[in-house]
């Protein structure tokens, strides 16, 4: 990027007090900001106490060896105890932890108690099987109850795990296996997907024949979730159920020290190897329990939580397990997809259970969109009482339709922003405090210092864009990259000495909110002004015609990039546009709204966008398309069928 800053085009006025009724019972107020500020550390302090010690923590951040934090580093603690036990022993056994829904429909409820007893007899297997505390567990799995208790059970024993996504391949599962050399692999036989069961197990046998992986799995531990037919290797592989089931119901925590690692997750990044982003115990605990308590204002006796990512996500380990269990709440646990058997599948989760508090992906957001408002229209969601957001910048139009249709034109949205190296949220509004803007996650939250940087690394003025850093440690931010701590000074901590760089485009506007606008590669250089894709995209959505919208920048000779924008029309396929009018009059759209030189040079309808497993848009491989070039790397597509049908659409294509 030049010296010139982001460009700072789009203007959205529209404001959104919070609620009579949530300012009346928030869990946090406007005074958090006011104590934090004057005492980060204390405030820190303070909110380490909402969890049960062994030993509590005399020290709170020893920065003295920085970037490599230390937080409560002589306090000791079980994080199983903090979300289980100590839930049982205030008596709450009866509150149901997780109300699991299966995509076939069979569901099933889990008390705290029954929860406890359930890891209680997993860590007992565990250690049955040898797995020691600092030795590390592979959990790879569908989104089933079991998959939660295997998590717990493993820090129940200090034995960290390391979630690979289910739907990731062998060839990924092997990696990750390899490079945290993992001694136990937990899986199941399959899970529901789309309707039919989607087998696992036979990537697991895959993966631990591959060269640095073979030899090294002691055990394979299989759920059994669809009874499939599946491979068997004596031996090595056991049934979950056989194993746990003879197992005692009671098991003694153990404390661990606060810097204990808890688990390792893998990022995968554009380019280079995925990084295991290592996060320990108590900073992390703390962090996302008091984030849980404070964005999502948890009432535990009352509210129904859900959180619709996937446990294989960073947003799974935070805030379907370690936050809301920590903070003992009822939470849906949903195994399969939004669509399945029908698009209002989620509605009617929410209605069934009464659902109060919603947490899910601007992706899913647009696609609800796209499948119409009728369909939400036919559930009652007078339940929700708070929505959330986060994986990406959501449009100002997504934030708007979610709440006027999810949300009954009633409900805070918050935004909130957050990396897999954060391990917990940093930037979001306070749905009892802010004034909410749509489209932006506003401000760091009490005890976060976050600002946005120019090319030099100098705090721009209010009204400008640059780059989002992260100004002071905080509690749950990631302890190092596994094994390469060379890599974690890289890539986080050397583009502006002693500040964490996000690799995020921001914007300060003028009341000093923050507005993200996109991985900083995503942003377009065009005629010497920077302008963010997120920009050119919202302002695309915001006409009526358009369910969603990517925007990459195409190699230029006379603009050094042009703006090439793929989108989604609304109503689907037969919404074509045979003679051009529409992409006229988008084009003109977009000149309106953000200026004339954010004009798309090419606006192109399609049937679907590439996105990766986590409902990230590949704009590599649009800017392939755009550039007309070898498309590059596909594996971590979700379709890679969506690729040719768009190719399929170029002027030239048959
Ligand atoms: C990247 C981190 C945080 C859990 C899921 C993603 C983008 C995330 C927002 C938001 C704008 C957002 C950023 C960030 N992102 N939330 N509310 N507004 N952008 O975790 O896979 O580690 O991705 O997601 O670009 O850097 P992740």
């Amino acid at each position: 990027m030049g010296n010139e800053s982001l460009a700072n085009l789009m203007t959205e006025e529209r404001r959104f007090a919070p609620p009579a009724e949530v300012v009346a019972d928030a869990n946090v107020t406007a005074d958090a900001y006011t104590a934090a500020a004057e005492d980060r550390l204390g405030f820190w302090a303070e909110q380490a106490r909402r969890l049960s010690w062994e030993t509590e923590p005399t020290e709170v951040l020893d920065w003295s060896n920085p970037p490599f934090a230390k937080w409560f580093a002589d306090g000791r603690i079980n994080v199983a105890y903090n979300c289980v036990d100590r839930h049982v022993e205030a008596g709450h056994g009866d509150r149901v932890a997780l109300h699991f829904e299966g995509e076939p429909g069979d569901s099933r409820s889990l008390t705290y108690a029954e929860l406890l007893r359930e890891v209680s007899q997993a860590a007992h297997a565990l250690t049955e099987l040898g797995v020691e505390a600092g030795d590390r567990v592979a959990i790879y799995m569908p989104m089933i109850p079991e998959t939660v208790v295997a998590m717990l059970a493993c820090a129940r024993i200090g034995a960290p795990h390391s979630v690979v996504f289910g739907a990731f391949s062998a060839d990924a599962l092997a990696t990750r296996i390899e490079d945290a050399d993992a001694k136990v692999v937990i899986t199941s036989d399959g899970g529901y997907r789309r309707g039919a069961p989607s087998a696992l197990k036979p990537a697991v046998d895959e993966a631990l024949t591959r060269p640095g992986v073979a030899g090294r799995v002691s055990n394979v531990l299989v759920v059994r979730r669809t009874g499939q037919d599946i491979p068997w290797q004596d031996g090595r592989d056991l049934w979950w159920h056989e194993v746990t089931e003879r197992q005692p119901a009671e098991h003694t925590p153990q404390a661990f020290d606060a810097e204990h690692p808890l688990f390792i997750l893998y990022t995968s990044g554009t380019t280079g190897k995925p990084k295991g982003i290592l996060h320990t115990t108590g900073g992390y605990l703390t962090q996302i329990a008091y984030t849980h308590h404070a964005v999502f204002d948890l009432k535990p006796e009352t509210d129904v939580y859900w959180c619709t990512a996937d446990v294989g996500w960073v947003t799974g380990h935070s805030y379907i397990v370690y936050g809301p269990l920590a903070n003992g709440a009822t939470e849906v646990l949903y195994e399969g997809t939004p669509n399945t058997p029908h698009n209002g599948r989620w509605w009617e989760i929410v209605q069934k259970y009464g659902v109060t508090i919603l947490y899910t992906a601007p992706t899913a957001i647009r696609a609800c969109m796209k499948w119409g408002d009728d369909i939400p229209a036919q559930f009652d969601l007078s339940s929700l009482r708070i929505l959330g957001s986060v994986g990406e910048p959501i449009n100002p139009e997504a934030w708007i339709w979610y709440r006027k249709h999810i949300g009954a034109d009633r409900t805070p949205v918050v935004d909130t922003w957050w990396q897999t190296e954060t391990g917990g949220i940093m930037i979001s509004p306070l749905p009892g405090v802010t004034l909410a803007k749509p489209g932006s996650a506003q401000v760091p939250l009490p005890g976060i210092s976050a600002t946005v940087l120019d090319d030099e690394g100098n705090e721009v003025p209010d009204g400008s864009g640059g780059y989002l850093a992260l100004t002071e440690p905080w509690p749950s931010m990631l302890r190092t990259i596994w094994g390469d701590d060379q890599r974690y000074l890289d890539t986080y901590w050397s583009r502006f000495p002693g500040r964490y760089f996000a690799g995020d485009g921001a914007k300060k506007d003028d009341d000093g909110d923050i507005w993200l606008l996109g991985r900083v590669d995503d942003v377009m250089l065009v005629s010497g002004h920077n302008i963010s894709t997120t920009e050119v995209e919202s302002a695309l959505v915001s006409h009526p015609r358009i369910a969603e919208a990517a925007v990459v920048g195409a190699t230029d000779p006379q603009t050094t990039q042009a703006i090439c924008a793929f989108v989604i029309l609304r109503g689907g396929a037969d919404a074509g546009d045979e003679d051009g009018a529409l992409v006229e009059e988008l084009r003109k759209h977009v000149a309106k709204v953000l200026g004339p030189i954010a004009k798309p040079q090419r606006i192109l309808p399609v049937e679907e966008l590439p996105k990766t497993r986590s409902g990230k848009i590949m704009r590599r491989l649009l800017r392939d398309v755009a550039e007309d070039r070898e498309l590059g790397d596909m594996t971590t597509l979700t379709d890679a069928t969506v690729m040719e049908l768009i190719q399929a659409k170029l002027p030239g294509a048959s």
